[in-house]
């Protein structure tokens, strides 16, 4: 595997795995966990090479979060990137992502204005404005990204169409479905910030969702439902529910009845100091 540092070295490598085939994106922040392994499975068999990307973009954090604590373990996920046969790894320090003077910022309006685009201000511009430069630095044929960030994937697919990204183009940003542990909560690098009460209580989570999901197939009305949800989650353990809402699965409008299009059940809630989120289909 080759480990890039600087963009020299990132644009030599890219060059020659270039022109030897074709080449799958996976961007991460590093602190890997199957639910990235999944990814970079999945990315082998849409290219020939796999690069992935560890990069814990400042940008994409508020001021009162977790950027430094955001657990960084590079030497043993670059065992595991090697491990499952990863071409290059792109783990830039901050100064070669944003040199001094770096002033663009990419904003995407409608799909990241909502859920954790509310409670987190800047959120997405950072997530945007970063995936955007992965993008023109690697150019991969196809991007992975995880559909437990179900509105992250909205946002970049909306940027790809809407700048006319061609590599990857739109249609080749490919979601894959959230990993699960046995018990059902899904897996998020955030995750080892629980205490293991924390972690016993937060399955209340994906179970509480199911619950409602289930209950709006049985005919109940969604704002019940999510009433429900909400209620089940506190009693549950969780501290605040920052949200917990059915929308369309592409524009993430609200949506309050079942209708022509598919829906997403998204939550965000937070139990002790850690913030987790999750997504279901509904219907
Ligand atoms: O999902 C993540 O890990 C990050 O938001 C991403 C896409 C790597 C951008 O920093």
């Amino acid at each position: 595997m080759i480990i890039a540092k600087d963009i020299g070295a990132l644009r030599q490598a890219v060059r020659d795995l270039r022109a030897a085939g074709t080449l799958a994106l996976v961007p991460t922040m590093g602190a890997l966990h199957e639910g990235h392994l999944t990814l970079i499975r999945e990315a082998r068999r849409h290219a020939d090479a796999v690069a992935a990307s560890i990069f814990v973009n400042p940008r994409q954090f508020g001021p009162n979060e977790d950027l430094d604590a955001y657990p960084r373990q590079l030497a043993e996920d670059q065992r595991m990137l090697e491990g499952e046969g990863v071409a290059l790894l792109w783990a830039p320090p901050v100064d070669q992502v944003y040199p001094a003077g770096f002033a663009t910022s990419i904003a995407v309006s409608g799909v990241s204005e909502g859920f954790c685009g509310a409670s987190r201000p800047g959120h997405f511009d950072g997530v945007a404005t970063v995936v955007c430069k992965l993008f023109n630095q690697i150019q991969p044929d196809v991007a992975l990204f995880g559909e437990k960030d179900w509105q992250q994937l909205a946002v970049i697919r909306r940027m790809a169409r809407d700048l006319d990204l061609t590599l990857p183009h739109a249609d080749a940003i490919i979601g894959v479905p959230t990993v699960r542990e046995a018990d059902g909560l899904a897996m998020s690098s955030r995750n080892r910030y629980l205490t293991p009460e924390q972690r016993q209580a937060a399955v209340t989570l994906p179970r509480a969702m199911r619950a409602a999901i289930a209950a709006i197939a049985e005919g109940a009305d969604f704002a019940a439902a999510l009433a429900e949800l909400r209620q089940t989650l506190v009693e549950g353990g969780f501290a605040s529910v920052d949200y917990a809402d059915i929308a369309d699965a592409d524009s993430l409008q609200p949506a309050s009845t079942p209708g022509e299009n598919a829906l997403r059940l998204l939550v965000a809630a937070r139990i002790g100091g850690t913030r987790l989120i999750d997504n279901m289909p509904v219907g």
